[in-house]
């Protein structure tokens, strides 16, 4: 039988992994998958990640099961860190997931439970929002966001396609620093967007992958907590992978907000329900580590300056891509304004797989450079391959 299955193509951002690794070129630069590099080029731990895992091993009393919705103790804390004030007081249910990745599936799981058919994500969206609703069996529909050559957002074509979607329907939003374009909406727009699903009737999901990256924690969090403060019902998918560099942890949660606090005890067993034929329970290392910095208050302050420092360090590389790339492209100045760790240049494939071979610049063919993979002193020379081409 297992003769009859066909090969499966690599996922094309983790297939770039390989390939940079196999590269014995000197020099060679990393802008695919999307992990912080520092100046040296390496994906450091946090220090308050060591020394909340130094505690842990000293004080952990068990390994026993965490149980399918995890520790509450964690959700609670990164709940306030997403959400804040909006969230404080909030009928919500949330299950702790291995990574992002798992809490959009549980998202998606969750709403074929409550009959949505269809969910609208933003084009382009990062490759694998897709493919995850449409393994849970939602139908994928899509609105324009943003233009590669103007690099504008579509902002009058997005809303015009959401008018479109039926009551019911779910919508994707990326809370900030969007992958892959790193451009956000402003809170006009935010605004705008709230009130149009509201209106509508539209369930939002929205994924939180990056918050500190774009322009500080609470600000990457503003527009999500915008829509949770008006809409009844809400899902909020977050990643600590990259906010607490716990990529191979895979530590996340799923959160349901609901209008009414008699939903919740339902609402949360559904949620264990989906965890318990899934993956039965989630890793705990993770968010054991995110609990312990999250109820600290200074480990909490030091990972706060720390993702400080990193967010400084791509804002200041964004400001010389820019400079350097607008030489060529006039629309490269909006790499300035763009947030997070990600970028999308008008570039053919031709010319990613040119730049690959010919210069050992890695990059997925879709365009998306990773900022936080570059280091202050190969700038210039990476602005001048892409400028050969
Ligand atoms: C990315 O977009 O590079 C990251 O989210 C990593 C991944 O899993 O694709």
């Amino acid at each position: 039988m297992f003769d009859a299955l066909a090969p499966q193509p690599d996922d094309p951002l983790l297939a770039l992994i390989g390939l940079y690794r196999a590269d014995a070129r000197p020099g060679k630069v990393d802008l695919g998958v999307g992990v912080y590099r520092d100046e040296t080029g390496a994906t450091p731990i946090f220090r308050a990640v060591k020394e909340a895992e130094r505690r842990l091993v000293e004080t952990q009393p068990t390994k026993a099961y965490v149980g399918p919705e995890g520790d509450p103790v964690f959700l609670e804390r990164l709940w306030d860190l997403t959400a804040g004030e909006a969230g404080r007081g909030r009928a919500v249910a949330g299950l702790q997931t291995p990574g992002g990745s798992g809490a959009l599936r549980i998202g998606g799981d969750l709403l074929v439970r409550l009959g949505v058919k269809r969910i609208w994500l933003g084009m382009p969206t990062w490759p694998n929002h897709a493919s995850i609703f449409q393994a849970a069996g939602l139908e994928i529909a899509t609105y324009p966001f943003f233009d590669i050559p103007s690099q504008s957002v579509l902002f009058e074509r997005m809303v015009e396609a959401l008018s479109g979607a039926a009551p019911g329907d779910a919508v994707l939003l990326h809370a900030s620093c969007h992958n892959p374009t790193g451009a956000n909406l402003s809170a006009e727009q935010w605004r705008a967007v709230t009130d149009l699903i509201a209106a509508r009737g539209l369930m939002p999901l929205v994924d939180i992958a990056y918050q500190g990256y774009g322009r500080g924690l609470d600000e990457d969090a503003a527009g999500l907590r915008m829509l949770l403060a008006a809409v009844p019902e809400m899902l909020v998918a977050v990643s600590c992978s990259k906010s607490f560099g716990l990529y191979r942890e895979r530590t996340g949660a799923i959160y349901a907000a609901c209008g009414n606090a008699d939903a919740v005890p339902a609402l949360r067993s559904n949620l264990a329900a989906l965890a318990r034929v899934n993956y039965s329970m989630p890793p705990d290392h993770g968010s054991a580590i995110v609990s312990t910095i999250l109820g600290d208050e200074a480990l909490k302050a030091d990972w706060m300056a720390e993702i400080e420092a990193m967010r400084l360090r791509i804002t200041a590389i964004r400001e010389r891509l820019a400079a350097g790339l607008s030489r060529r492209w006039q629309v490269a100045t909006a790499i300035r304004e763009q947030e997070g760790m990600f970028s999308l240049l008008p570039l053919e494939a031709a010319d990613v797989l040119k730049l690959r071979a010919e210069q050992a610049i890695y990059m997925p063919t879709s365009g998306r450079i990773n900022i936080a993979g570059l280091k202050t002193a190969e700038v210039d020379a990476v602005i001048e391959k892409f400028l050969s081409l």
